[in-house]
């Protein structure tokens, strides 16, 4: 029986690349450029499976191209915000993500995002290397102490899990949170965590506000005008979920006028081409994507893609089977 046909949309390390072309017919993309939606759909057409990633827009026009070959998306990530779920249900395509192996380097970068905002670490580096620094002084660049502050998650999933064990047990913060279902007890008590009863109550009382929910249609610009106004004008914002749930102009504005006294961000909308208006902030400390992006991480998200492509192609449920 001839090897499933592969399509890789961008490069992974070489290690999980030479894994995956043992036990598969795999193509990559060796330019690693962004796929067009054509490219994509020809790649529905050719491959038994396609393994996306974020920058992939896999939506209904791409799934539903005529007399598709693709049965599975692997995608490498956990977040799958990028595929059209629905479409992909409707034309029985098995879809799978990679929870777990990026949980703690994604909530490592939340914390980074914390503390380099709140200490105002980009601020000092920029100030330092453009040779304006002239010494120590007791009234330079004081920031904001992160230690037993309270810290409000959004979300309450594995990565908001990770990031309140750090910022509790490490760092001595409170913990509160907002999560649309009922997390598990003992994952609360591990924090000693209060769960709040509305994203309201969090942002009033939180000094940092961290978003941990999915980047879906339902959460686009959850964080808006009026629910940045309730932040207190000394707290934060992070974002390493999906920058659709922040809307951009709002946290601009918040962030020019000082209602809230800054922001961490990982992600934005319509990354790369984030809003030109953050560029400009002082308040704002900005990463490219880095959440996941550590080697050890990625060869695990690769493994985990390899894990469900050979299950599903064993006849058996992948472990992280989407839909
Ligand atoms: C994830 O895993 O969701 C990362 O943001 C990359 O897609």
């Amino acid at each position: 029986m001839s090897k499933p046909k592969i399509l890789v949309t961008r490069r992974w390390p070489d290690a999980v690349e030479a894994e995956l072309s043992q036990r598969y017919d795999a193509h990559f993309n060796r330019d690693d450029h962004p796929m067009t939606v054509a490219e994509l759909q020809a790649a529905m057409r050719d491959y038994d499976a396609v393994l996306p990633t974020v920058t992939d827009s896999v939506n209904a026009e791409v799934i539903g191209v005529a007399n598709p070959r693709c049965k599975i998306l692997g995608n490498f990530g956990v977040g799958y915000n990028h595929i059209d779920i629905a479409a992909a249900k409707a034309a029985g395509i098995t879809v799978t993500n990679t929870p777990d192996v990026l949980t703690d380097c994604t909530a490592d970068i939340a914390m980074l995002l914390m503390l380099e905002i709140a200490r105002r670490g980009g601020e000092g580096e920029r100030h330092l290397r453009s040779g304006q620094w002239t010494g120590w002084r007791p009234t330079h660049m004081l920031g904001s102490k992160v230690t037993g502050k309270t810290l409000g998650l959004i979300g309450f999933g594995r990565i908001a899990q990770a990031m309140a064990h750090k910022a509790h047990h490490g760092f001595d913060m409170d913990i509160i949170f907002y999560n649309r279902s009922q997390p598990p007890r003992d994952k609360i008590d591990y924090v000693k965590a209060r769960q709040c009863a509305s994203i309201e109550d969090v942002l009033r009382e939180a000094d940092f506000v961290a978003l941990h929910c999915p980047g879906s249609q339902e959460n686009t610009h959850l964080i808006n005008a009026e629910r940045l106004a309730l932040m207190k004008p000394t707290a934060y914002l992070i974002n390493t979920a999906r920058g659709n749930v922040v809307d951009s102009e709002a946290l601009i504005a918040a962030l020019k006028a000082g209602t809230i006294m800054g922001a961490g961000l990982d992600v934005y909308e319509g990354e790369p081409n984030l809003h030109p208006g953050f560029l400009e902030l002082e308040n704002a400390v900005l990463l490219p994507h880095l959440g996941s992006a550590t080697s050890d991480t990625r060869i695990a998200m690769g493994q985990r893609v390899l894990e469900n492509l050979d299950a599903f192609f064993a006849g058996q449920t992948p472990r992280d089977k989407v839909c």
